[in-house]
Formats: structure tokens, C-alpha cells, sequence
């Protein structure tokens, strides 16, 4: 198989290793010390340290370096701005074409990262620079601008692979050149040498093929490089500073995938595999199929990738069984863009044994018309095996096209894209105008008819977006800006069908990530890149349509840090549909039990708590009616990449009792083992039923298992029952999660289960309200991180205060209703004038 080291270039990699062992014996990765190993803060005026522990290095002044730049008339700007990352507080900024000539020490392939951020600053619009950037004759970014990219990053980082040949005089030369009249800037600049062996000569052509030839002059950039089931790994956890991103965003069904992890420390890397290919870490998890082995289970795993068409990818698969208990165990089918790539592939047949490092290489043409590369591993057709299938590590590789370019597709006409662009420009600037104006007198309208309520979709511009996909998930367009596109009437934005059907491929059965009481949802991806799921309503019903509305008419009022927010619907040709924002940790549940995710901590448990009941109480108290969700549980709390949790799925939700009524009277919904049971007996709905579910929640996050476990003795089945138990004897501790075992303070615990065993009362009136739940976690929280000895004569452990007038200022703070409280003759700095804001929004 290709990807194989010659044994020559595996001995070289023990001989180095013995050589870096004997020289520097507590180095973690004492594997490789690249030759050339250039590390550059543009712009910087001494050297840098940055997160990862490396040194940058400034480019001014010094020449013995080994890099130069020219020519001088060169600006630096560097402000004392708050930038995401010390490497951002200065660039440099060039007026005319300039290069970075690094004299390297070794010819060969070479890595090349771009940090690119456009620093505000008075003197440059950075984000509105047009410039290209080449290295030794290679198109890397082609145009390329902030402004006009596609999903307008807020910044930049590409991998580049380089190669440096006698014929360059051992020279990288890094050329930025500005478009007419523009400017060009760099922040950063990374040049080190790849080890022997990284990249393949050949790879297998998909569909399966003679082998590919991958020669050393062609350039590679580093499309997506995911640890699968895993967490993100940081440059400093990579012995070459790579960045690997966890899976979830690319998961097509996430319920059809399960994470498994070991130690790293299991991992092996037999002989031919060089430790430089991916970190222990990256091997050490993966994803299997979900109840694997379980029956007879028949469905792929599948992972889809936005790639720009018209370029050769190399694909790179990583593979260590760590599920298996004996060698030949594990056999799976591999399909790339829906051609068997593996056929009933044993990892334990190359590697002779289990926990044991291995890779492929594939090379696969994307077209111009396709942009997505999609990864399926799903179980083989054979009957005596058990179904699995799992992948541990990916990465996707762009090679660089025979015209010497990464950035436009061949074919693509160069001469003619500049001056199309402008004129573009200029009709897209018009059509804005225009549509401001069109904006403004639609308000005017809908103020006075709020019944005629369909904003204008945005004009889409009609140029040739720039592909600038990045390996940095930060630099995803954030959702809640995007649905504040819409114009400012509150409402999400109206979605024509044609583009819900395209962005989740013509609603494909794989694309489910769920379904609910409402119909299924879809993970989808709008035309501007944003991931979002998609809710499609079952046919529909004259009942089912008054009720669409209202919900739609709802959600859009309600927009919240801790709510997940509605990005727009669509109720063309008889359809229901609900576009949300797509929450990549998923549910809170899977974070407590039933995954291989890395548990919890005390102190996130308590902030989702948190984030989760102010949803709940902006729910129960923030909008003008108040709303009872109705069905509170694990899996309705979603997590997004950086676990803060958003309160999900309105399905059941109802509008609370109005002020002559004390309850609503319903029909019984809502999830076995979160229902409160008054509402069981009386069927009147309070928001006092929430309260009780959210304790269900609770109890779940503190002991890691189901609300219902039938499995379980009788006396355990039901966690209310059995978590009040312990808590009415004072030894809760007795049950929580074993990962929490210690690392909880005691007055932290205490506080944590009266507030559950409050929630879980029996009479909806003894149940304290969201205001004071989430107090009382606030309270969890700041006495887990006070030190012992300040809390310990706190006498207050018994009592659960009347909500302080603080929460509605914090709520009023924290969510995103800038159009609702906008009035600046009110007197907002009084929370009841916000609140009163809040409560009647019409008011204005
Ligand atoms: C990354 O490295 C740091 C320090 O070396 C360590 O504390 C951390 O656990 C590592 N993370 C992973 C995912 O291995
Ligand atoms: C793979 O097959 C699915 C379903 O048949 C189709 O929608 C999709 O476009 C195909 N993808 C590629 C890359 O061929
Ligand atoms: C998995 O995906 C491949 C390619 O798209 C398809 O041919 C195969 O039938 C799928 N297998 C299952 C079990 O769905």
C-alpha cells in the first residue's frame, strides 16, 4: 500500500528518535526537531510567546534571522487591541508586493501557516483589503478579502505544504500582493520543515483506481484534519502544531455515532508508522456505530465536508482499534463520496495487533459541481461478525491544480474575475441601498400592519464566492448575527423552501439528528456556510397550522443567550418549517452518560444548570406572555462548542396561564420521568411543572444516570424517588456521579440538593420559581469556588431567598434583545424599566 514508509526513511525516524532521546530524555515529543523552524509575529516589536508555549519571533529590524523581507515600504500597525490572540495585536501592513524570503537550511517539503486577522484601527480598513498570497510560484489565496469571503471570518489560519528545491536556491519566497489601490497584511507566519514520510508519494484513486501519483513540487493545503470522538487538540498537544477539530460539526446523524476513548499511553505505532503521523491522542478515541453490536445494525456512520469543486483531495484515514477485545473482530466498510473505499477492511490484519496506529491514503476529485467530500464507514455484509465500524482520525488534503494554484478552480477564467467582481461590487452596493431603503419603508408598513408579515429575503450577490474554508471552527460565521439579517421586526427570517430543500439535500433521511413531537429535524447548511437544524412539521393540519404560527410568532420574540434561536421558517407550498441554530455539543445528556465524552466537571454541570434555568426563567417570565415548555429534560438542553447550554425544542411548549387564570388545563404531555405529578392528577399546566422537570434534570446531572432506569432495582428505577431519598437523609453524596467523587465541596452539594429537592416538591405551589432555582445554583457555584473557610459560618445553607433584584438585570444583559430594549428614554437602568420593556414590547 502506498502509504507506507520505505524502510530506509523508518530507519532514519529511529535513528533521529534514539538520537533526540539521548539528547533531550524529558522532551514529551523528542520524536522530531524540524531543520528549519521559522516562527514570525509580523508587525512585533520583541519576541512573542503565544499559548502553545512556542516563541514568535518580530520581523522588523533583525537580518540575520535567516528571512528577509522587501521591499522596506512596509507599515506596521499595532494597536492595544483586545484580539482573540496575542498573535493578533500586530500585522503588517503592505502597500505594494511584497515578499518573506526564508532561507531554509533543508530543501523539501516545507509547512507554511497563515494567521491572518484584520486588526481594527483608524488608519486601515483591513477588512476590506483585497490581496493575493504565493509562495515559490503557488497561487495559495487568490483575491482574497475579509469582506468579501463567503463566511466572512473573523479570522484566518491555513496550513500550506511547500515545497523548497534546489532550483529556488533553498529559498520559501512568500509574495503578498495587493489588488488595485488595496492592501495587503499578515500577522503571522509559520515555515517549518515536514518530516520524511508525512506526506505519500501516491495515494488510491476513488473511485478505486490505479494509484495516484502525489509529486513533491505540488502544493497541498490543509482542508480539514478531525479527531474523531474526540476533543479539539491544540498545537501544543501536537509534536508537529497541528490543530485537529472534533468531529460533531460534520456528523450527519449525530445519534448514530458513539465516542470511545482509551489512555493514550495503550497506543502503539508499529513499525513503518512514524509517531509525526498523529498524536496518541487523536488514536485514542474514535467513533463507533451507536449500540454496536447490537443486533443486526444496518446504517453508515457518515461525515460530510464542504470542499471547493474542481480540485484533487488526498484523503487521509487514521485507524486503532480500541473497541476490540481479540485480533479479526472488527471488520467495516469504508465509502468516500459513496464509492467503497475499504471493503470488509480488518485494521487488526495490517497492524497484527489491537490499540495499534494505522492509515490510508485515498485521492478523490471533487468536480466543480459537487463541494462536499462524504465519509461513510457503516458494518460489512457478512452475517457471523458483529456490526462496527469505526474511524479514529481524518484529514483532508487539497492538491494544488496543474495551473499551480489552491485557491481558484481550473478552469475558472483569471483575467476576466477581477473586473466582474467590481461590477458585483457596485450592483450588489446598489441593491443594498435599495433594499435599505425597501427595509425601512417594510417597517413602516409592518408597524402599522403587523399582520403582513414577510420581510424580503437579502439580495444574494451573484459572484463567485472566494472558498475560504479554515480548520478553525471560530472562524463559523456566529448564527445570531446572522438571523439579525433579517430586519429588525423580530421575526426570524423567511426561508424560501427551495433553499431548506438544498441545504439539507433535498431533506435526506441521513441528515436526521432527530425527531421530535414536532416532526424531524435536520441538520442542514445554508448557502452562506451557517449549519443550522432543520424542523420539518408533519402535513399539515388547520390545527397544526394556527399552532405553527404561533410558535413562530413566539420564538421570534423570544430571543435569549440561553434559548436556541430561530433563524427563520418557511411555509411555502403547505410546508411547516423551522430553521434553528445547530448546537455542535448536542444534548447535555449524552455529556452525562451513555458516550465515551469526557465527563463534566462540577463547575460546567453548575454553569449549564445555570445557563439552562435562565432559559427557563426568561421563558417562564422575559416575553409578554409567559411560556411553559412543557417537556424539560437532558435532551431538550443543547450544548453548543463551547458548552453553553440552550434550552431546545418548543414542540409541547404552551402560552402560561394569563392573569384571571392560575393554570391551563391540557391533555398530559410530555417525557416519562421528568413529569411533574400534580400536573399528572390535575392536568392544569403551571410553569411550577417546568420547575419539577428541571429538578428531574438536576438530579441527572448530579448522578450521571437516566430519569428512568428499569434495569435498575425497583427502588432505583425512578431518579426523583431515589435521588429524594438520599437527600432527605443528607447523604446525596452516597449517589453522585463517581467522576464527581471529590472534587465537589460539600456546601456546594448541599446547596445543589435542596434546590433539586425543592424543584421536586410535590404541590406545584411549595416549588420555588426559575428566578429562585437559579439563584440557588449561582449560590452552588460561588460556594464550590469560595474557599472553605469564608462560607463555612454562612448560615443562609437552609433558606431559599425571594429572588434578588439583581437576576433581572443579568437576565436583561445577557440576552440578545437589543431591539426590544432600545427605547433610550426608558429608564433602563431600573430592572423593573427593563423588565417592563420586556413585558411589553409593543410599548415602544
Ligand atoms: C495537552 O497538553 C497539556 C499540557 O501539556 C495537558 O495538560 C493536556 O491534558 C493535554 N490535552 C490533551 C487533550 O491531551
Ligand atoms: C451520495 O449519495 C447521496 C444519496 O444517494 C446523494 O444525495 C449525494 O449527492 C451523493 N454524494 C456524492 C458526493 O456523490
Ligand atoms: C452506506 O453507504 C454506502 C455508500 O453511500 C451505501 O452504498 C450503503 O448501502 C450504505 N450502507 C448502509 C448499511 O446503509
Amino acid at each position: 500500500m502506498g502509504c507506507l514508509h520505505s524502510l530506509p526513511n523508518a530507519i532514519g525516524v529511529f535513528i533521529c528518535l534514539l538520537f533526540c532521546c539521548f539528547w533531550v530524555p524529558s522532551f514529551v515529543f523528542a520524536a522530531f526537531l524540524p531543520v528549519d523552524n521559522f516562527l514570525i509575529d509580523c508587525g512585533g516589536g520583541k519576541p512573542l510567546k503565544v499559548d502553545d508555549g512556542r516563541t514568535f519571533e518580530p520581523d522588523s529590524g533583525n537580518s540575520n534571522m535567516g528571512f528577509s523581507i522587501s521591499p522596506a515600504s512596509r507599515i506596521v500597525v499595532s494597536e492595544n487591541v483586545t484580539a482573540p490572540w496575542n498573535l493578533y495585536q500586530t500585522c503588517r501592513v503592505l502597500t505594494e508586493t511584497s515578499t518573506y524570503t526564508f532561507r531554509t537550511k533543508q530543501v523539501g517539503r516545507h509547512w507554511l501557516r497563515l494567521h491572518l486577522y484584520p486588526i481594527e484601527n483608524p488608519r486601515y480598513n483591513l477588512k476590506a483589503a483585497v490581496f493575493s498570497v504565493e509562495a515559490n510560484g503557488v497561487t495559495l489565496l487568490h483575491e482574497f478579502s475579509f469582506a468579501e469571503s463567503e463566511k466572512r471570518p473573523s479570522r484566518l489560519y491555513k496550513e500550506f505544504v511547500v515545497h523548497v528545491d534546489v532550483s529556488n536556491s533553498k529559498d520559501l519566497v512568500l509574495t503578498l500582493s495587493p489588488s488595485n489601490a488595496s492592501l495587503a497584511f499578515i500577522n503571522g507566519i509559520e515555515v517549518i520543515s515536514v518530516p520524511d514520510g508525512q506526506f505519500p508519494s501516491t495515494a488510491i484513486a476513488i473511485p478505486i483506481g490505479p494509484s495516484l501519483e502525489i509529486p513533491a513540487h505540488v502544493a497541498l493545503e490543509t482542508a480539514y484534519r478531525i479527531n474523531m470522538g474526540g476533543p479539539l487538540i491544540n498545537p501544543e498537544n501536537d509534536s508537529l502544531w497541528r490543530t485537529w477539530e472534533p468531529d460533531y460539526p460534520f456528523l450527519l446523524n449525530s445519534a448514530s455515532a458513539w465516542s470511545v476513548s482509551v489512555d493514550p499511553s495503550l497506543i502503539r505505532y508499529p513499525t513503518g508508522i512514524s509517531v509525526e503521523i498523529a498524536p496518541k491522542v487523536v488514536y485514542a478515541t474514535a467513533q463507533e456505530m451507536a449500540d454496536a453490536n447490537v443486533g443486526e445494525q444496518r446504517f453508515n456512520i457518515s461525515w460530510a465536508f464542504r470542499v471547493d469543486g474542481g480540485f484533487t483531495y488526498l484523503i487521509r484515514l487514521h485507524f486503532c482499534d480500541i473497541v476490540s477485545q481479540a485480533l479479526s473482530n472488527l471488520v467495516f466498510n469504508v465509502y468516500l463520496n459513496n464509492q467503497s473505499a475499504l471493503d470488509s477492511f480488518d485494521i487488526s490484519s495490517k497492524t497484527m495487533e489491537l490499540s495499534a496506529a494505522y492509515f490510508v491514503d485515498f485521492a478523490a476529485d471533487v468536480s466543480m459541481s459537487s463541494n462536499q467530500i462524504l465519509v461513510q464507514i457503516g458494518p460489512p455484509n457478512l452475517r457471523n461478525i458483529p456490526s462496527n465500524a469505526i474511524l479514529n482520525g481524518l484529514e483532508i488534503i487539497k492538491l494544488s491544480n496543474p495551473d499551480g494554484s489552491l485557491d481558484v478552480p481550473s478552469g475558472a477564467d483569471f483575467s476576466s474575475r477581477g473586473p466582474k467582481r467590481k461590477v458585483a461590487v457596485i450592483a450588489s452596493v446598489t441593491c443594498l441601498a435599495g433594499f435599505a431603503i425597501l427595509a425601512l419603508i417594510a417597517a413602516a408598513f409592518y408597524l402599522h400592519f403587523r399582520k403582513s408579515k414577510k420581510p424580503k429575503k437579502h439580495p444574494t450577490s451573484a459572484w463567485l464566492p472566494l472558498p475560504t474554508h479554515v480548520g478553525h471552527s471560530e472562524s463559523k460565521i456566529s448564527t445570531v448575527s446572522y438571523a439579525s439579517t433579517a430586519p429588525s421586526l423580530g421575526l426570524g427570517r423567511v426561508l424560501a423552501f427551495s433553499e431548506i430543500r438544498e441545504a439539507t439535500k433535498n431533506f435526506d433521511e441521513n441528515l436526521v439528528i432527530g425527531v421530535g413531537g414536532f416532526g424531524k429535524v435536520y441538520r442542514g447548511v445554508l448557502d452562506n456556510g451557517v449549519i443550522v437544524a432543520v424542523k420539518r412539521g408533519n402535513p399539515r393540519s388547520q390545527q397544526g397550522l394556527t399552532e405553527f404560527r404561533t410558535e413562530i410568532e413566539m420564538l421570534s420574540k423570544l430571543r435569549h443567550r440561553h434559548l436556541v434561536s430561530l433563524i427563520g421558517y418557511c411555509e411555502e407550498l403547505n410546508e411547516m418549517i423551522l430553521v434553528y441554530e445547530f448546537m455542535a455539543g448536542g444534548p447535555l445528556r449524552t455529556h452525562l452518560y451513555g458516550s465515551d465524552l469526557p465527563p463534566l466537571t462540577w463547575k460546567q454541570r453548575l454553569e449549564i444548570c445555570i445557563g439552562a434555568a435562565k432559559g427557563l426563567h426568561y421563558l417562564h417570565t422575559g416575553a409578554a406572555e409567559s411560556v411553559i415548555h412543557r417537556d424539560v429534560k437532558t435532551t431538550n438542553i443543547l450544548l453548543d462548542e463551547n458548552l453553553i447550554a440552550k434550552v431546545a425544542d418548543f414542540g409541547l411548549s404552551k402560552l402560561g396561564p394569563t392573569l384571571d387564570q392560575t393554570h391551563v388545563s391540557t391533555a398530559v404531555k410530555g417525557s416519562f420521568g421528568y413529569l411533574d405529578p400534580e400536573y399528572f392528577r390535575r392536568q392544569q399546566l403551571t410553569e411550577k411543572s417546568d420547575v419539577y422537570s428541571f429538578g428531574v434534570v438536576l438530579m441527572e446531572v448530579l448522578c450521571a444516570r437516566p430519569a428512568i432506569n428499569p434495569s435498575l432495582p425497583r427502588e432505583q428505577v425512578n431518579i426523583a424517588e431515589w435521588a429524594m431519598h438520599w437527600q432527605k437523609k443528607g447523604h446525596l453524596n452516597q449517589i453522585i456521579d463517581p467522576h464527581l467523587v471529590g472534587y465537589v465541596k460539600l456546601e456546594s452539594l448541599r446547596k445543589f440538593g435542596e434546590t433539586a429537592e425543592k424543584c421536586l416538591s410535590e404541590y406545584g405551589i411549595e416549588r420555588p420559581t426559575m428566578g429562585d432555582v437559579l439563584w440557588n445554583l449561582e449560590y452552588a457555584l460561588q460556594l464550590q469556588q469560595a474557599s472553605l473557610q469564608t462560607i463555612a459560618d454562612e448560615n443562609s445553607t437552609n433558606y431559599i431567598p425571594e429572588i434578588p433584584e439583581w437576576i433581572p438585570h443579568i437576565e436583561a444583559a445577557d440576552c440578545d434583545c437589543a431591539d426590544i430594549v432600545s427605547d433610550p428614554g426608558s429608564d433602563a437602568a431600573t430592572t423593573s424599566g427593563v423588565f417592563s420593556q420586556l413585558i411589553n414590547p409593543r410599548g415602544r
